[in-house]
């Protein structure tokens, strides 16, 4: 139970005003007085300082501050971890998975590029997902030889890409966060200015994205993603198949990039049939992966196919091989 500082400050100043113990109460109130005056330090001060600031904090206020605050931020943002695209009305879908390009790095097949989006853009029913190092953006200085060796500069870098995806958006099913822009300029500027860009025209995902494809009467549940974790030294779906037993077991498909080392494949888990995708590169001569990894680089982008009328799905290693099992 707390002292009554009221009653100990109004004996203070009687006392201090030539009153005697006997006329405030006698022995008791002497009593309290010595045992409580070690309280008038605390008491002096507020006589003497009447404007005292203090904190006039209530946690609630703070807190729905906060909540009201995150409703605006996500209000504002385009970014998302969940998407349903409806194509109920097609027979199949299906989509090349599109990562890694590394426009204006050193090492990058531009020709390539060039040749691969005019024959993705001739197949009409052919859609496309980005997964991200769309860009090389070398904006850190863990090197100056990776610095210099870009061939343009990261703005004209982002306004290439922005011309290149008014060509392909309207295929483009999403997009993905990555470490080479998103990453680096979040770190630089706390914005991630290709994702911005993205964002404006397609679905993007900032992090690990979940999508749910509707095809004809079948539902399909993927994720998406730059980058996993989960590493093999022989098995380029580790990451993927280690997503879905851990993480999400309702995922059916997972696809990434970041790794350059492209692959596909399914097997069954938990009794649902999975499959895996993972990007190659157009940085076919990068000198890091040259001295660090391989001499070896495969610009290869799989085609999945999400069939619409029974429940399966597959990916071919490239357009090339698609346009062959379709006829085209
Ligand atoms: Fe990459
Ligand atoms: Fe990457």
């Amino acid at each position: 139970m707390g002292i009554d500082l009221n009653r100990l400050k109004e004996v203070h100043l009687l006392k201090s005003n030539g009153a005697t113990w006997e006329s405030l109460g006698g022995e008791p109130v002497k009593s309290f007085y010595h045992r409580n005056k070690h309280y008038l330090r605390n008491i002096e001060s507020e006589l003497e300082i009447v404007d005292k600031k203090s904190p006039d904090v209530h946690w609630r206020e703070y807190l729905d501050h906060a909540t009201a605050t995150q409703e605006l931020r996500k209000k504002a943002s385009c970014n998302q971890s969940g998407l349903t695209i409806n194509k109920s009305g097609f027979s199949d879908l299906d989509f090349i998975c599109l990562g890694d390009l590394h426009f204006f790095a050193s090492g990058t097949d531009h020709r390539a590029i060039v040749e691969l989006t005019d024959r993705i853009l001739s197949h009409d029913n052919l859609y496309l997902v980005l997964l991200g190092d769309e860009l090389e953006t070398a904006i850190n200085m863990r090197n100056v030889a990776e610095v210099t060796s870009q061939l343009m500069p990261p703005a004209i870098q982002l306004k290439v890409f922005e011309s290149w995806l008014n060509e392909v958006k309207d295929r483009v099913l999403f997009a993905t966060w990555d470490n080479h822009s998103s990453e680096r300029f979040e770190k630089g500027a706390g914005v991630d200015m290709l994702g911005w860009i993205k964002s404006k025209s397609v679905p993007f995902f900032d992090s690990i994205g979940n999508a749910t494809i509707k095809v004809g009467s079948q539902e399909y549940f993927l994720a998406a993603t730059h980058k996993l974790r989960g590493k093999s030294s022989i098995n380029p779906m580790a990451g993927h198949a280690r997503y879905m037993r851990f993480d999400d077991p309702t995922r059916e498909i997972v696809i990434a990039g970041d790794s350059h080392v492209c692959g596909s494949g399914w097997w069954y888990d938990g009794g649902i049939k999975r499959m895996g995708v993972n990007c190659g590169t157009m940085n076919v001569n990068s000198p890091y992966a040259k001295r660090y990894f391989s001499l070896y680089a495969q610009p290869v982008f799989p085609v999945v196919t999400l069939y619409g009328k029974e429940h399966n799905f597959t990916a071919v290693e490239s357009l090339k091989e698609w346009e062959m099992y379709r006829g085209l």
